[in-house]
This record gives structure tokens, C-alpha cells and sequence, in this order.
């Protein structure tokens, strides 16, 4: 027998409400000999309004002592923009080192796309987690003034690079289409575009049955709305990574639906799973949050966990729920649909 130990961030807003289901049908899903140890976190708006604290050295000390984290969404207009994020999600993603941010679109049965003829949307994004934009490397002078310069520098190591595109080349190959593309922007951003580059065609010689693909950001925008079927798995930077993510789920039934997994393929950290959407601030406390996107996001852990049947239980359970689904249902609801579903 084997215990999973669990740290639940239910965090801001609609958080609390989606990870109570989330775990609902966490609990379902696993077997007899299968233990869940669960601690609750409670960090996010209301913590720092209380103490001006997002996430102590302790705190992340004791997170790291877990298998994988459940985080539900973080952010509140009462805060500061920045604030949590950077405190908080950022810090997280940082600190356990989670370099491969992975984020599947799939168009499900019955739910709705602004795209003409339905696709049959099947891709993963591998986001780099880690470099980017989002390590902070820059600042500005004569701040407020008309003289202001700003610089926000993208950090990108031949390290980094390399890691995140041999994770992606691994995922694709494990695909039945095996194909990579990767999305940046080179004929602009030389720098980090040649280096991108230049390790996806090294790499690649290693992965001879995989095809492989080039396309700048701003095409990959127009291809995932005019023919988002020619994707499989696609391979980027953090900030492109979090543009065509939304995009992505946009496409694929709504934000409500998106998971994605903050994973440290290494197991040296625990990985950190999430839904896409934020906290929803506007709808919390109805009831009408769609918890769905949160338990995709615990099958991402239980697959990562090495709990591959189990996930694909989590999945199929969404997707027929999805495919009979008819008039609206509260965030209760549905999570004790799925976690009957997953449990029969
Ligand atoms: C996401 C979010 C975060 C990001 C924000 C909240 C910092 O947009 O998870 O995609 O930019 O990564
Ligand atoms: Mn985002």
C-alpha cells in the first residue's frame, strides 16, 4: 500500500469551491490500497490582508515535503496586482523548480467553440516555467517621468532551454501523431529565438520519428483558430507560453475547462496542479463555478503520480459527463456527478 500526501492551496474566490470538488472526486477515484493525507494551506488574499505575509520560508519548507500540491486559484481586486502572483503562484513555480508547465487543449463532446465546424482539437503546450520574462531580470529609471526607461529582460539558459525541449520531444513521441512545434519568435528575438532554435534541431536529431514544426507566435495565434488540428504538442517560453494557453482554452471549450501542471519531471520537488482559470472574484460564492477544469487538473497529478488508470478514469468520467450533460448545474453538482462516475 501507498500513501499520496497531499498540500491543498485552496487560495482566493472560487479556489475554495472548485478544490472541494476536486478533492470530492480525488477521494473516488483512488483505490483501496491507495492512502490520501491531506493539509490545507490557507494562503492568498485573506492571509495577506491579515498578517502582509504570501508564502514564508517555513511554509514553502513544509510544502516541499509533499508529493504534489493542489493549488485552486490565487488573486484578489482587493490586492495589489503582483502581489500574490509574484508572492505566491510565482514564488511556488520558482522555488520547486517547475520547469515544465503543461497545459492539454482538447475540444470535449457537447461543449461550445467559437470555432467554425468543430475541430477535433488534441494538443498539449509545454510552457517553460521557469526563465522568460517572468524571473524579474529588469528595472527602470527615472521612473515617472517623461524620460522613463523600463527593461524587462527574458532569461533564457542553453540549461533550461535544453531541459523543457527534450521534456517535449519525450511527450511528443509518446503520442500517437508525434509531432513538436515549437513557437517562438526568431526572426525578432534573435538572441533567445537562435538558442530556442538551434536545441529544438539538436535535440530533434535525437528523436528521428518525431516531426517536427517551426512557427513564429504571431502565426501560431491565427493556426490554433483556422486549423488548430494541425497541433500535437507544441514546445515555448514562459510568456509565449501564457498567451496561447489562454488562446488555447478559448478555443477548447472555455476556460472552465483547462487544466494544466506545474511538474518538476525530476520528482526533486513536488509538482503543483491547477486549473487555468483565476479566482472569479465576480461568481464566488454562487455556486456556479465549473469545478471541471480542477479535476482534469487532478487527473494531470494522478498521471504524474505514476496513477495512469486512474486518470484516464478522471478523463473519460469528464468526458462523458460532458457528452449528457444537459441544463445548468451547480459546482456541487457536477462534482458529485464526476465522483460517482469515477467510482462506479
Ligand atoms: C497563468 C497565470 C499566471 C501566469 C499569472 C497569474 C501570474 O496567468 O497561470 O497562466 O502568467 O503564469
Ligand atoms: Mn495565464
Amino acid at each position: 500500500s501507498r500513501t499520496i500526501s497531499l498540500a491543498v492551496i485552496p487560495g482566493d474566490g472560487i479556489g475554495q469551491e472548485v478544490v472541494a470538488q476536486g478533492l470530492k472526486v480525488l477521494a473516488a477515484v483512488l483505490p483501496q490500497d491507495v492512502k490520501l493525507e491531506t493539509k490545507h494551506y490557507e494562503l492568498g488574499a485573506k492571509r495577506w490582508h491579515a498578517t502582509g505575509e504570501t508564502l514564508t520560508d517555513a511554509e514553502t519548507e513544509q510544502l516541499r515535503q509533499h508529493d504534489a500540491i493542489l493549488l485552486g486559484a490565487i488573486g484578489d481586486p482587493s490586492v495589489p496586482s503582483g502581489v500574490l502572483e509574484r508572492g505566491l503562484l510565482l514564488k511556488l513555480r520558482f522555488a520547486f523548480d517547475h520547469f515544465v508547465n503543461l497545459r492539454p487543449s482538447k475540444l470535449f463532446p457537447n461543449t461550445e467553440t467559437p470555432l467554425a465546424g468543430r475541430p477535433a482539437i488534441d494538443f498539449v503546450v509545454v510552457r517553460e516555467g521557469t526563465e522568460g520574462p517572468y524571473v524579474g531580470n529588469g528595472g527602470s529609471i527615472r521612473t515617472g517621468t517623461p524620460a522613463e526607461v523600463a527593461n524587462e529582460v527574458s532569461v533564457n539558459t542553453a540549461y533550461g532551454v535544453e531541459r523543457v525541449v527534450r521534456d517535449a520531444y519525450e511527450r511528443a513521441q509518446a503520442r500517437p501523431r508525434k509531432k513538436l512545434t515549437l513557437v517562438h519568435k526568431n526572426n525578432v528575438l534573435v538572441h533567445a529565438g537562435h538558442l530556442w532554435k538551434n536545441t529544438f534541431d539538436r535535440i530533434g536529431e535525437e528523436y528521428p520519428d518525431v516531426t517536427t514544426d517551426y512557427l513564429h507566435v504571431d502565426a501560431a495565434t491565427i493556426f490554433l483558430v483556422s486549423d488548430p488540428e494541425r497541433f500535437d504538442v507544441i514546445v515555448t517560453d514562459n510568456l509565449f507560453g501564457d498567451i496561447i494557453t489562454d488562446l488555447a482554452a478559448a478555443v477548447s471549450g472555455g476556460i472552465g475547462l483547462a487544466a494544466s501542471g506545474n511538474i518538476n519531471p525530476t520528482g526533486d520537488f513536488p509538482s503543483m496542479f491547477e486549473p487555468v482559470h483565476g479566482s472569479a472574484p465576480d461568481i464566488a460564492g454562487t455556486g456556479k463555478a465549473d469545478p471541471t477544469a480542477t479535476v482534469l487538473s487532478v487527473a494531470l497529478m494522478l498521471r504524474h503520480l505514476g496513477l495512469e488508470a486512474e486518470a484516464t478514469r478522471v478523463e473519460d468520467a469528464v468526458t462523458a459527463d460532458l457528452a449528457e450533460r444537459s441544463g445548468a448545474r451547480s459546482t456541487e453538482e457536477i462534482g458529485d456527478t464526476l465522483a460517482t462516475r469515477v467510482s462506479g
